[in-house]
């Protein structure tokens, strides 16, 4: 197949294109930094010209809920609209289990973005699943530079049952692959649940360090809400990666 991925030099972008090219697909990777820029929509109709199905694997990077909505939104826009016009038949787009759930995206304004973007496949009239993944191991570095302020770290508690963004990638082309047409929404979670605090002290033991961190006072507070911190981001019914936070440690380099 001839598979799009807006968002191919991401972290998760970057493994579905390494793994769709190893199941035999054909990539057409899309960035701002490879020259798509999808918010605009300028050149998307060349590049999605003969596709078999887009992933949208975009991401911004803030805590503005109107930013994020607006990013998400314009985009999935673009990309339905760009889909429709040449014939793209599928769209299958990465999420976050439990964001679209209003007491869990109430104190966090990306998650209204992801709930936003979610409501505008759903609105949409191309075939779209809407994968929800939870956290990924490869996500925690990116939490602690955000929570931290020179060695104090004070983490969001958030329970979670986190997973590697390869295991997530898989799941994705897995989906990609199968060819049951409408829209639906599956999920896939880690197998071990676990709160932030805990994840991101066994990293700090395997590594020393994380975004060039080794924060001397690390606590974890419910800032996010009750509902993140008990359970809000894990999906009951989900497809269980097997990779443990253990073995991903031990990978090297991690995959
Ligand atoms: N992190 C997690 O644990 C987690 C868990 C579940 C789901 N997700 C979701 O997975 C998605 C991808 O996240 P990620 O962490 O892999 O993203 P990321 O590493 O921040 O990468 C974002 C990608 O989008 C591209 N991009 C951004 N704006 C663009 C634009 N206007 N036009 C074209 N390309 C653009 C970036 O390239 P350029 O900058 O060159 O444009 C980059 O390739 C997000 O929607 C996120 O919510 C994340």
């Amino acid at each position: 197949m001839r598979i799009v991925v807006a968002g191919a030099t991401g972290t998760i972008g970057r493994r579905i294109g390494e793994e769709l090219r190893r199941r035999g697909h054909e990539v057409v990777p899309l960035s701002r930094g490879l020259g798509v820029d999808v918010s605009t929509g300028a050149g998307l109709d060349t590049a999605m010209a003969g596709a078999d199905a887009v992933v949208d694997a975009l991401n911004i990077e803030t805590l503005s809920g109107r930013r994020a909505a607006k990013f998400f939104t314009t985009c999935a826009r673009q990309l339905t609209a760009a889909a429709q016009k040449v014939g793209v038949s599928r769209i299958v787009c990465v999420s976050i289990a439990g964001a679209a759930n209003p007491q869990v995206h109430r104190l966090f304004g990306y998650y209204r973005g992801k709930a936003a973007q979610e409501r505008a496949y759903a609105d949409a009239d191309v075939d779209t699943t809407i994968v929800l993944s939870t956290q990924w191991f490869e996500l925690m570095d990116d939490v602690v530079r955000r929570a931290s302020l020179g060695p104090v770290t004070v983490l969001p508690t958030m329970r979670m049952a986190p997973l590697t963004a390869a295991g997530a990638a898989e799941f994705v082309v897995d989906e990609i692959e199968d060819s049951r047409a409408g829209d639906r929404c599956i999920a896939v979670k880690g197998p071990e649940e676990m709160t932030t605090l805990e994840v991101v002290r066994r990293i700090l033991d395997a590594r020393g360090e994380m975004s060039g961190r080794r924060p001397k006072v690390l606590r974890e507070l419910p800032y996010l809400g009750r509902a993140t911190a008990n359970g809000g981001l894990i999906p009951e019914e989900a497809t269980v990666d097997p990779t443990t936070l253990e073995e991903w440690l031990r990978q090297d380099p991690p995959r």
